[in-house]
């Protein structure tokens, strides 16, 4: 019997067995889909969010469905960087897969204080910045929108850490590429997007925000043309590795994030309707390559054709 397709793909210093990855938030700490899925088969996953303590989020409402998607305004509820080291880090050591960190801080300090403590924890894969939160110290816009603060926080990142670290952009922002670049040059080594997209709904019957903070950040099948066309926009920009993500549910969502030029891809939202939804994108890539007779999924990065149709 021949060897399937090489799903193995190369993120600067980032290594994965295969390109599709869990996203933060959507998966936990990878522990609690044990009973769902092989970890080992993932290319990776990224966790929750971590903070220098522990936080409780904010109180419910602070997830709402919405047409091919969902709100939701967790307030970045985590463990805790100590207690993810303790507690949740070792237990994976178990499986095959590559786990990255997903980092936040109201501060760069904060940040810079996430990522010293994780800096060469046995079998970390690497760092990625979470910059979509308010930056206390510039009253509260957030780091991601700003290329100023972003290059700010993820050089001072940069200089904590040598693990390979992935910056995650926001697509709350006029022009991506002006972050994209701001990160690139601040020494980011892969870039990952995108995060979630800010929105509200309402109650029309209270007439209330359905969230208790009002807005709340859209994800799910509805923000994945938009996260295609960011990802391509970035792609022409910047010369970095990229990681899609938006809206995946199956295989030909992440081979159009794949086609648009990232190397790699995170689900997410689809994790919450069927927790083993990486692993069926990941077999799903398999079975295209197969079909096109293709010997590596990398024949796939970026090979999108734009010119005159057939
Ligand atoms: C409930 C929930 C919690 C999330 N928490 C985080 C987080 O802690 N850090 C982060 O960088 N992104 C977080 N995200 C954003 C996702 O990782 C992802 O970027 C976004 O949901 C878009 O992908 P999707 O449409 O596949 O869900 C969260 C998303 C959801 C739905």
């Amino acid at each position: 019997m021949s060897a399937g397709p090489d799903l193995g793909v190369e993120l600067g210093p980032l290594r994965l067995r295969n390109p599709v990855l869990a996203a933060s938030g959507t998966f936990g700490y990878g522990l609690e889909f044990l009973p769902f899925l092989d970890l080992g088969e993932l290319g990776g996953f990224v966790t929750k969010g971590l903070s220098p303590r522990p936080r409780r989020g904010n109180p419910p409402p602070r997830i709402v469905e919405t047409p091919a998607g969902m709100l939701n305004t967790i307030g970045l509820q985590n463990v805790g960087v100590d207690a993810f080291l303790a507690d949740k880090l070792p237990c994976l050591a178990a499986y095959r897969t590559a786990v990255i960190a997903n980092v936040f801080g109201e501060t760069v300090d904060e940040y810079v204080e996430v990522c010293r403590k994780l800096d060469g924890a046995p079998g970390l894969a690497g760092i990625e910045l979470n910059v979509s939160c308010p930056n206390v110290d510039a009253g509260g816009q957030v780091f991601g929108t700003d290329p100023i603060a972003l290059g700010r926080v993820v050089a001072a990142c940069r200089r904590a850490t040598s693990l390979p670290l992935v910056v995650k952009l926001s697509p709350n922002v006029t022009d991506i590429t002006v972050t994209a670049r701001a990160a690139a040059d601040a020494g980011a080594d892969v870039l990952s997007l995108v995060n979630t997209f800010v929105g509200m709904a309402i109650d029309v019957e209270r007439r209330r925000p359905v969230l208790t903070r009002v807005s709340g950040g859209l994800s799910g099948p509805a923000i994945r043309p938009l996260a295609v066309w960011l990802t391509w926009q970035v792609r022409q920009a910047v010369s970095l590795p990229l990681i899609g993500i938006g809206g995946i549910v199956e295989a030909a969502d992440a081979i159009e994030f794949l086609l648009a030029g990232a190397s790699a891809v995170q689900v997410g939202t689809a994790n919450f309707v069927h927790p083993d939804a990486a692993l069926a994108v990941r077999r799903g890539i398999e079975d295209y390559l197969r079909r096109h007779g293709l010997a590596s999924v990398r024949a796939l990065i970026g090979a999108l054709e734009t010119g005159a149709r057939a």
